[in-house]
């Protein structure tokens, strides 16, 4: 019997990954797997440990650039039903890892609940979401997280409280870390209100970031005090191409990918991006997405 063995959902080996991403560009996974339940989850992180094999967690893709030599490892995808629960008690809601933010925000938000209107417009699932501290100008996740649940490279599940979490901006202290699930405190509100508000940051998104294209949302994090986006652009980088990688015209912190793109394309281009913000305002631009 080898490590990859034995799991109720058997694990699938050479596939496609960029698919499985916003962007759709980028190589396969040596091995997917879909655990069936925490155990099962918990049985795959143990036995990639010990035998070395690299392991990360794949949301809906939403903020990854898979490499076009794809990824030497085990990818796992927290899609089953075990992991898409949520529970709604009075203002606290706890939510499974896998799912997925944007129905969620607007499902809550429509139902009067305030504190995920922030969320709309930012597509991902809410493992993905609260390791990264997902957010923008109206607020961020972990705003609302009262505590985590979490399952280490040794198989060992532990629940953190917010504290122990340390938001930060685009961060948090869960690192490689799995999230299993997030206890979410809301604060009851007017219906009418949260909806408006929700669809009022919705709005505001599609007119000012290039929502419906292939891309990873923003590529930079904003530096201490500065707009990434409002540097690339003031830099004239707008429209600029490397192959099929394109920085949006709609917001110059995006770099959207053509049906022809590479992954090594949209690589390139960041680079040219750091390089030129660098040389013309001494300005370090840091990535934002995680390049696979
Ligand atoms: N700006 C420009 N040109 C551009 C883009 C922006 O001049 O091409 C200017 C805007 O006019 C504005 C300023 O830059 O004065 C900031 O722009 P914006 O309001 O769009 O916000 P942002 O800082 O670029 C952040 C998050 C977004 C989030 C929005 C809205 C980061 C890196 N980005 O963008 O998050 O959606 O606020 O809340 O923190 C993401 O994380 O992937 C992401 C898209």
């Amino acid at each position: 019997m080898n490590w990859l063995s034995g799991f109720a959902n058997p694990i699938e080996r050479d596939v496609p990954l960029g698919e499985l991403t916003w962007y759709r560009i980028g190589g396969r996974a040596r091995y997917l797997s879909r655990p069936d339940n925490e155990s099962e989850l918990e049985r795959l992180v143990r036995r990639a440990a010990e035998q070395g094999v690299e392991l990360k967690i794949l949301g809906r893709g939403a903020n990854v650039l898979v490499r076009d030599d794809g990824f030497d490892g085990v990818v796992v995808r927290l899609d089953t039903p075990a992991f898409q629960r949520t529970e709604v008690d009075g203002e606290r809601v706890r939510v499974g890892a896998g799912v997925d933010l944007m129905r969620l925000a607007k499902r809550i938000s429509h139902s009067g609940l305030s504190g995920l209107e922030c969320m709309a417009g930012i597509p991902g699932t809410i493992g993905g979401a609260v390791r990264m501290n997902a957010g923008g100008r109206f607020g961020c996740i972990g705003d609302v997280i009262e505590r985590c649940r979490l399952l280490d490279g040794s198989g060992v599940i532990e629940t953190w409280s917010k504290d122990r979490l340390a938001f930060d901006y685009r961060s948090s202290a869960i690192g490689d870390r799995v999230v299993l699930s997030a206890d979410l405190r809301l604060r009851r509100s007017d219906r009418a209100e949260t909806r408006r508000r929700f669809e009022e940051i919705f709005a505001s998104k599609t007119a000012s970031q290039p929502i419906s294209e292939r891309s990873a949302g923003c590529v930079f994090k904003n530096p201490v005090g500065a707009s990434a986006g409002a540097l690339i652009d003031a830099a004239g980088l707008k429209g600029s191409r490397c192959g099929g990688a394109v920085v949006s015209q709609r917001h110059a912190n995006f770099i959207c990918a053509d049906p022809s793109a590479k992954a090594s394309d949209v690589e390139r281009l960041a680079g040219m991006i750091a390089e030129r913000v660098r040389a013309e305002y001494g300005t370090e631009l840091e990535l934002e997405i995680d390049i696979w």
